[in-house]
């Protein structure tokens, strides 16, 4: 059995996945990776930097000077770039705008795609719960469990409309949209890999995509 026990859960933006992961993780007992936050944390570093997030060289360039940290503990997540504490700035709305940008460069995704694997391989708990776009495909395609999430884009817009509550729903829904499109050329996040599970959370509330995930988990611990 590997060690730490990993779930790997994919998704579009606004599936749900970073809060049911975390949800899960808390449930029992593990450790939780966002590594959306880590591409949002760059590109708040290339931002605060001053570098232009579509010049491709000085995004490569700008990787030596970042300074990330991240722990895995699903209470109390905090991201740090520097001495910076951005785990609320890289939530905003001109962050968003540009990290599609910064995260189809593959010098960045070869240099975060590494950094993950050895957050993974320092985990304590009995397993982690690592969610993004390319976790069941290439940062951990051997993980004992693979979950792709989904929901309609429906759904995805209102619930990601309600999180950012105070925004322009409008705005907010054709950013997603654009993000969603942007990353996919990048990454298949829309379409289960062989051996990923499908969860679609579409008629599901929060408290029944939490326990499908679970139950995922432990039809996967009891093979
Ligand atoms: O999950 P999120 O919306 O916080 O992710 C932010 C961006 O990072 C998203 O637009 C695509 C990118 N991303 C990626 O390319 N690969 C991942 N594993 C996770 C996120």
């Amino acid at each position: 059995m590997q060690h730490p026990l990993v779930v790997a859960v994919d998704g579009p933006a606004g599936s749900g996945k970073s809060s049911v992961s975390k949800a899960v993780a808390r449930r029992l007992g593990y450790g939780f990776l966002d590594t959306g936050a880590a591409y949002r944390a760059l590109a708040w570093h290339v931002a605060h930097s001053g570098v232009d997030p579509e010049d491709t060289a000085a995004v490569v360039a700008s990787l030596d000077a970042f300074d990330y940290g991240i722990g895995t503990d699903p209470d109390g997540y905090r991201v740090r770039v520097g001495e910076h504490d951005v785990t609320e700035a890289i939530r905003e709305p001109r962050i968003s705008g540009i990290v599609s940008a910064v995260a189809r460069v593959p010098e960045v995704r070869a240099h975060l795609i590494g950094l993950f694997r050895a957050i993974i391989a320092a985990e304590l708990r009995p397993g982690i719960v690592v969610e993004g776009r390319d976790i069941t495909t290439v940062v951990a395609p051997d993980a004992q469990v693979r979950i792709l999430l989904t929901a309609s884009e429906e759904v995805r817009m209102s619930r990601r409309a309600a999180e950012l509550a105070g925004h322009d729903a409008a705005a907010t829904g054709a950013q997603l949209r654009a993000r969603d499109r942007a990353d996919s050329k990048v990454v298949d996040f829309l379409n289960a890999a062989e051996g990923v599970t499908l969860v679609d959370s579409t008629e599901l509330d929060f408290g029944q995509t939490i326990d499908a995930v679970i139950s995922v988990i432990r039809a996967a611990d009891d093979r």
